[in-house]
């Protein structure tokens, strides 16, 4: 497979810049007249954002599966699509080739369909790191199935809720999953769920981690028994479904500042042209690399660049069930050298804890297979950088910081590996297609940060520097199309801010040669080890524990993480072990949201700051969790100072 879209030099760059901002509709129909179609659009582009409503590639007709898999039958049919590593080193890695997964995801399609399903059901997936993973989500796609994927760390009360907001028919999932040491109960975690989820006629369970299950007749039937049933019926084909464009490819929950976590839904067509081409271009990925993304296929992180991107540009992909620091902290060197992997993607969150644990892990490991590093999902220091350039990337490969979102389905700011300039801590350049501007708290553009206009690089660094919000003026394919279920509220988050703009809820500053770095989230949303978590969404489940009152929470600084939560608590109970209670608390939150979401800090508190007409004053208990205690900025409007004098007194 040749990428005739792949850009090769900075120069090739500021062109394909300067026409997808030109001739956004000619730029993108090039890229995409190398997919697989079934028919072709009628009209590129209609959008508008104050719906929003946002059309790539009308009146199109493809299913992406053809595009991921039978295409590279003829020419790669027997390239590992997919290589597998365990858990467990001692466990055979597996290898399926794009003949393999293709016969593998029609087969699981016709166990969907055996099972009643249709274009346009909802699938809830609940699974480990496996193949079956994959193939059960591009099993959905092959027959216009709309997939759900939630990661493995989220409670049963979270997947409830989830299952209920898409009225979810059908659930597949696995007995257990091992991570790391432990064995975690997949199954019986979705029996709980669905004691509250009547929608949910079959569930599908693979055996991984053969825990013992209940299953229930009639509801429960194991996977490797539904894949007899379609042996015995002969015919192992399953016609891709002809879908629609913007016909619906996976909603994907994500959390916000308000409310509970909303469904990002991705469209087929743009999705698919999007995360193909940013995958090509980011990575420079040349056919018979070995790529390896260590994300979990239940964040868009997995969704995007470890099957869809890399499947439908006939990359061979490594997926890993295991966990960077088990058994040692040299596991994923390992993997590298196992497998001389050639590009790298993970996360600031891992290079950090493997740092901690020194250089031992590195040593003997050899490496130099890798030619390009990447990173994602939140800031990474310039400690972490260093580390990675030095000890990973021997100072010959280069670093990718790749800005993205779960809305944006796809990375949009980012260098291009060792084609345009990288600059440590900074995500750089937007991509070709995306036009960022910063914006102040009044929504006035900031002089020169808008990409389209001022130019996206300026290699005489000539531009003019500045700081904002992080908004973008204009679609690219893989934009979120709503929130499942209720458009308005899209609207109302990303679009109502600032008016005609996306807005991201990410500061940003951008220096005089146009480099974007991102400062981190605005709005009342944390990043723990990566992973997006809404400060209300805790506050709500700590409320839940017998005995709170009210709950504040906010983010600070975490050597690993990235961030911690602290949580200022209101406890009205009995307090004669507040140990216990914060025990209690924390247990509370996993039960509710998960174990991602535990509190690292709670405080209990006797008042919260608040301003006269009742609003907490976060910003102050921000500044005393990360530990400026002298520095808590206006405090005139507080309504009772003591209260700040005592919980700074009892600061963790
Ligand atoms: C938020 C999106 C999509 C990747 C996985 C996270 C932060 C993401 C970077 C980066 C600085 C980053 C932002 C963004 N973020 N990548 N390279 N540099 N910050 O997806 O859960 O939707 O979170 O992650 O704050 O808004 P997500």
């Amino acid at each position: 497979m040749s990428y005739p879209y792949q850009i090769k030099s900075l120069e090739e760059y500021q062109s394909a810049y300067k026409q997808s901002v030109e001739d956004p509709e000619g730029f993108w129909a090039g890229v995409a007249d190398h997919f697989t179609w079934h028919r072709k659009w009628d009209k590129v582009l209609d959008w508008n954002f104050t719906g929003p409503e946002v059309k790539w590639f009308s009146g199109a007709q493809l299913n992406i599966t053809e595009n991921c898999l039978d295409r590279h039958l003829a020419e790669r049919g027997d390239q590992p699509a997919i290589i597998w590593e365990s858990n467990d080193p001692e466990e055979d890695h597996r290898v399926l080739s794009y003949k393999e997964l293709h016969f593998k995801v029609c087969q699981f399609a016709n166990v969907l369909k055996n099972n009643g399903i249709k274009k346009g059901d909802r699938i809830c997936i609940y699974m480990p790191m496996v193949p079956e993973l994959a193939i059960a989500v591009l099993a959905c796609a092959r027959i216009g199935a709309i997939h759900s994927v939630v990661f493995g760390g989220f409670s049963a009360q979270s997947i409830a809720d989830r299952i209920q907001d898409a009225q979810a028919s059908l659930v597949i999932t696995s007995d257990g999953a091992y991570r790391g040491n432990k064995d975690i109960p997949l199954k019986s975690v979705i029996d709980d769920a669905l004691v509250q989820c009547p929608s949910i006629k079959k569930v599908i369970v693979l055996t991984r981690t053969r825990v013992p299950v209940s299953m229930i007749k009639g509801r429960d039937t194991w996977w490797e028994d539904e894949i007899k049933k379609v042996e015995t019926q002969g015919n192992p084909a399953c016609p891709a479904v002809t879908m629609d464009a913007e016909d619906m490819l996976f909603i994907l929950y994500t959390s916000g500042s308000t409310g509970k976590p909303k469904g990002v839904v991705h469209t087929c067509a743009g999705y698919m042209v999007y995360t193909n081409y940013s995958f090509v271009n980011v990575f420079q990925y040349q056919p018979g690399d070995v790529y390896f993304c260590t994300a979990d296929i239940g964040w868009i992180t997995g969704h995007s660049y470890i099957v869809y991107g890399p499947l439908s540009a006939g990359a061979t992909t490594l997926l890993f069930e295991g966990i960077p620091t088990w058994p040692d902290a040299g596991r994923m060197w390992d993997v590298v050298d196992k497998f001389k992997v050639n590009i790298l993607y993970t996360a600031p969150t891992a290079i950090r804890s493997l740092m901690g644990f020194g250089l031992d892990y590195v040593k003997n490991k050899d490496l130099s297979s890798l030619r390009v590093l990447g990173t994602v999902g939140e800031p990474i220091n310039e400690e972490a950088w260093n580390w990675y350039n030095e000890n990973i990337g021997k100072g010959r490969c280069p670093i990718v910081d790749t800005w993205w979102q779960t809305e944006t389905g796809g990375i949009l700011i980012s260098n291009l590996a060792a084609v345009t300039p990288q600059k440590r801590s900074h995500a750089t350049l937007p991509l070709p297609g995306v036009q960022p501007l910063l914006v102040d708290e009044k929504g006035e553009p900031i002089p020169g940060s808008d990409a389209a206009i001022d130019g996206p690089y300026h290699a005489k660094g000539d531009g003019t520097a500045g700081s904002g919000n992080l908004c973008i003026k204009f679609p690219w394919p893989s934009i979120i199309r709503t929130t499942y279920g209720d458009h308005d509220r899209c609207r109302q988050t990303y679009f109502a801010t600032y008016p005609s703009l996306y807005f991201t809820g990410d500061g940003a500053l951008r220096d005089e040669e146009g480099n974007y770095r991102i400062t981190g989230r605005v709005d009342d949303v944390l990043n723990v080890s990566g992973h997006r978590i809404g400060t209300a969404e805790v506050e709500n489940a700590i409320n839940m524990h017998t005995g709170v009152v009210e709950s504040a929470v906010v983010g600070y600084p975490h050597d690993i993480k990235g961030q911690g939560i602290y949580a200022f608590v209101i406890f009205n109970g009995n307090k004669t072990d507040e140990i216990l209670i914060s025990k209690d608390i924390v247990q509370t939150v996993a039960r509710i949201i998960g174990p991602i979401a535990k509190p690292d800090k709670i405080q209990l508190v006797s008042g919260l700051p608040k301003t006269r007409s009742g609003k907490i004053m976060r910003r102050i208990l921000r500044k005393i969790a990360e530990g400026e205690l002298n520095n808590l900025g206006d405090t005139s409007t507080l309504l009772d100072p003591a209260v700040v004098e005592e919980i700074k007194n009892n600061r963790l």
